[in-house]
Parts: C-alpha cells; sequence; structure tokens
C-alpha cells in the first residue's frame, strides 16, 4: 500500500525507482525485492552507479536478456559517483560514502526531474537503500512516495536504533577485556555484549564518516512511509514486535533471494545476475564430480578481508584439515593472496581455487556440505535458506552480530569470536572445519 499513491486509479502504471547502496551486498537483494515488484506488475528503474552498471554489464553477456526471458519490465538506469574509475570503493567505504552523499544527489535529482517530465515515465514510488539518505530530498521534492530498504538483520536495525542510547550509557569504546563486557539491554532482543554491535560502533569515534554515515539515517525515519527489512518474522520475531511497538514502522518483507532459493534445488533460478565481477561457471563442473556434502566453500563477501597473518594462519588449518575445498577469493584480491598462499596449498589436488562464483548456485549444490564465511547478511540467509551450515568467522560491520544469532539464537552454525587483537590458531581451525 505504501507503494501505490492515495491518488493513483486504477489503470495507473506503478513504477518503482529502486536504488541499492553501491556494494554488491546490497545490490544483489534490492535486485531480488525489485524482482518481486516487477512480478507483480510494477515497472522497474533499477539505478546503479555507472561503475557497477558497467561491471555487471561486462560480467553477464546475458545480463539485458535475463529480464527480459522472465517477462519483468526492470530498466536500468545509472547515475556517476564521481570517483576515479581505477578507485577500490570496497577498500575505501568511506570515500564510496561521501560519493553517495556529495556527488550522487544532484545526477539522482536530474534523473527523477527526466523521469516525471512524461506521464508515461513518471515514478509512483522511490524504494531505496536506507543509507542513500538524498533519495528521501528528492522524493520530498518531487511529491513522491519513498519506501525504504534495510539490507541488513531485524537486529541489526534494533541497534542503529538505539545506538545514540548505548553510545549515551558508557557501552563503547569497546575493549577487548571480554570479562569486563557488560549486558547491553535492547528490546526484544537476546542479551549482547559491546563487541557484538556493528564493528562501525566499536570505538566511539563520532568523527569517523562511517560511524554519522550508519547513524544519519535513523534521525529521518518518519519520512519514509516504511522500512522493508530482508528478513522474515519466523527468523527475528521478538526483534520485530519490539520494533512495531516502539513505533518503528517495519515490515519483514524478506528474504530477498533468488526464486528458487526456498527448496535445496539446482536451479538456474538460482542466480542473481547482478554480480560485479565476471562468474566462473566451471566450478559447478568441478562440483559434480564430488561427493554429496563432502566440500567446504569459502567466501568472505565482496569487502571483507583478513589480515596477511592471519590468512596464512587460515591456509594451515585448512590444509590440516584436509577436506576438500572450493575457495572463491574476490578478483581484487587474488594477485595478493596467491603470493602469500604456499605451492603445496595450490598445486594441492583437494583445492579449487577461484575468484567470484554464482554462490546461490553453490550454496544449493548437494556436494557443499559446509560454509566457511564472513557472516556477511546475505551469505546467511541464503546458507539458511539452502541449509549449508555454516562457519562464521566476522571481520567488521553486522557480521559480529550476525555470528551470535547463527552460533547462539539459531544454532546452525559455529563460530569464531573474532576481536579487533584476536588471533585465531590453525588448531582453532582445524577442530572447527
Ligand atoms: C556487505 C557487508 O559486508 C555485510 O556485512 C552486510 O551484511 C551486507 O553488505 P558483503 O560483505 O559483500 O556485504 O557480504 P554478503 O552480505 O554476504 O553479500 C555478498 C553477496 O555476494 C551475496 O549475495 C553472495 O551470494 C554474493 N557472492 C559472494 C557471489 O555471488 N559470489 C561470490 O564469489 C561471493
Amino acid at each position: 500500500d505504501a507503494m501505490v499513491p492515495a491518488s493513483a486509479s486504477e489503470k495507473c502504471q506503478l513504477h518503482a525507482v529502486v536504488v541499492p547502496y553501491p556494494a554488491q551486498g546490497h545490490i544483489n537483494p534490492c535486485m531480488q525485492l525489485a524482482k518481486q515488484l516487477a512480478s507483480r506488475g510494477f515497472t522497474i528503474t533499477f539505478v546503479n552507479t555507472d561503475h557497477n552498471h558497467a561491471r555487471i554489464l561486462a560480467s553477464h553477456s546475458q545480463h539485458s536478456s535475463i529480464w527480459k526471458d522472465e517477462g519483468l519490465d526492470i530498466r536500468f538506469a545509472s547515475i556517476p559517483d564521481e570517483l576515479p574509475d581505477h578507485h577500490d570503493r570496497m577498500a575505501d567505504l568511506a570515500s564510496l560514502s561521501q560519493a553517495v552523499d556529495d556527488q550522487m544527489p544532484a545526477h539522482f535529482e536530474a534523473l527523477v526531474a527526466e523521469l516525471c517530465s512524461s506521464d508515461d515515465s513518471r515514478p509512483t514510488c522511490i524504494v531505496s537503500d536506507l543509507f542513500m539518505n538524498f533519495t528521501q530530498d528528492v522524493a520530498n521534492k518531487f511529491g513522491v512516495p519513498r519506501v525504504a530498504v534495510w539490507c541488513q538483520s531485524a537486529a541489526s536495525f534494533a541497534i542503529h536504533v538505539h545506538m545514540p542510547l548505548i553510545s549515551f550509557q558508557g557501552y563503547l569504546p569497546v575493549t577487548d577485556d571480554s570479562k569486563l563486557d557488560p549486558i547491553i539491554d535492547i528490546p526484544g532482543h537476546p542479551p549482547l555484549r559491546p563487541k557484538d554491535l556493528p564493528s562501525f560502533f566499536h570505538n566511539a569515534d563520532v568523527s569517523n564518516y562511517m560511524y554519522n554515515f550508519k547513524l544519519r539515517p535513523f534521525q529521518r525515519l518518519q519520512e519514509a512511509k516504511c522500512v522493508l527489512i530482508n528478513t522474515f518474522d519466523d527468523l527475528e520475531r521478538d526483534v520485530l514486535k519490539a520494533l512495531n511497538d516502539g513505533k518503528c514502522n517495519v515490515l519483514a518483507a524478506g528474504p530477498f533471494l533468488p526464486p528458487a532459493s526456498l527448496s535445496k534445488m539446482d536451479s538456474k533460478d538460482n542466480r542473481t545476475g547482478t554480480g560485479i565481477w565476471p562468474e566462473d561457471q566451471e566450478c559447478i563442473t568441478w562440483l559434480e564430480n564430488q561427493k554429496e556434502s563432502s566440500v567446504l566453500f569459502i567466501s568472505f563477501g565482496s569487502i571483507a578481508r583478513l589480515s596477511d597473518i592471519q590468512f596464512k594462519e587460515l591456509v594451515l588449518g585448512l590444509e590440516a584439515s584436509q577436506k576438500l575445498l572450493l575457495w572463491a577469493i574476490r578478483p581484487s584480491l587474488k594477485e595478493l593472496i596467491h603470493s602469500l598462499l604456499p605451492k603445496s596449498f595450490l598445486e594441492g589436488e583437494h583445492v579449487y581455487l577461484t575468484s567470484w562464483v554464482p554462490q546461490t548456485l553453490i550454496l544449493s549444490h548437494r556436494s557443499v556440505g559446509g560454509f566457511l564465511t564472513h557472516g556477511g547478511w546475505n551469505s546467511t540467509l541464503e546458507s539458511l535458506s539452502f541449509g549449508v551450515p555454516t562457519i562464521v568467522w566476522p571481520c567488521f560491520s553486522d557480521q559480529m552480530l550476525n555470528r551470535k544469532w547463527i552460533v547462539e539464537e539459531w544454532k546452525t552454525g559455529k563460530g569464531f569470536q573474532a576481536t579487533n587483537a584476536g588471533f585465531i590458531t590453525r588448531e582453532d581451525i582445524e577442530r572447527l572445519v
């Protein structure tokens, strides 16, 4: 209802302009949401940055036809972030977020103005990542309702809502001395320790760009018609109830996953089709030749990175486990990682080392028996939906919180308790694997 303006006549063509934050972990769920809307009759204009749009096109030769095949009316638009093309955006989220705040608003306004200039293309709503704060200003200016999208868990959302109080109550900065950890009480949430909080808040550094970038949208939540959260009631019922009792207008609208994800089946419908790196399809052939549930799949997503010394220790632990490994290391780290790997590991028959894979296809494959993950929210939902047990190695952001839920609440995996200074030994790794 929030996406249908009160003035809309029955014949009005519903048109949503969908805007993700420009990172893989946000583009994927926003596209799945867009596809769900399109399958209910919406026209979609999906807005990426020029940089990401070009990379998605280059990575998927079939890209433009995927949506046509499905009969969905999804159009693509792109606007610049004005960062140099070679800038490694995933290694520098602060610059990317600053570009979102400073450079993208004028381009987005021009795009919406153009769409509004004709009755045929006028948007009936803007559906945008909560972090894309400027889309609210543009929505207000053009009188178009905005629905916000939260691409992490409801638990993470609740923590952001309560952060000013948590900070005021003196729980920050987070230290490594767990014995002194007090318990933080958040409505509907199981007892929380400071080190489970999203990492951007750990240092309590209010001058840090990301600290403010993450919290600013929460000061104007009421301006959006509602917030769609990428979760579902059975997964986070108490947190969701407390949020709604606390007058946050949130809706558990997820999971935003490819259509076939709700059953363990090998299907091309499990593709996301929005990867910003080319996908290795050969790994599926390699999986075909392995025994059922025999392979450990390893991926740390699109941003997270271990220190070099920790990475080498991980390799030793994995070697000692003697498991079959399918390891996806994103292309930007490939050279560095290969220089850190011992020759025996690179040439070992039990390892398939690759760059970017169709992760949802991998997780739905019968040969995959476990997933060593950084615990990004999309990877968490994908592994839950395919019933793949996880080992969670959180690195930053909401990943510590996701570890807590996976290990302590849902008990669908094991995890390392990563802290800033902690070191995880090869024995720990071997034992968990
Ligand atoms: C970011 C944050 O880091 C994460 O903590 C937050 O919850 C969401 O945004 P990211 O680190 O990339 O995301 O992890 P994740 O949320 O797991 O998203 C990665 C996406 O890329 C998943 O949809 C996964 O299927 C896909 N992927 C990953 C691939 O398609 N191929 C790969 O090789 C690796």
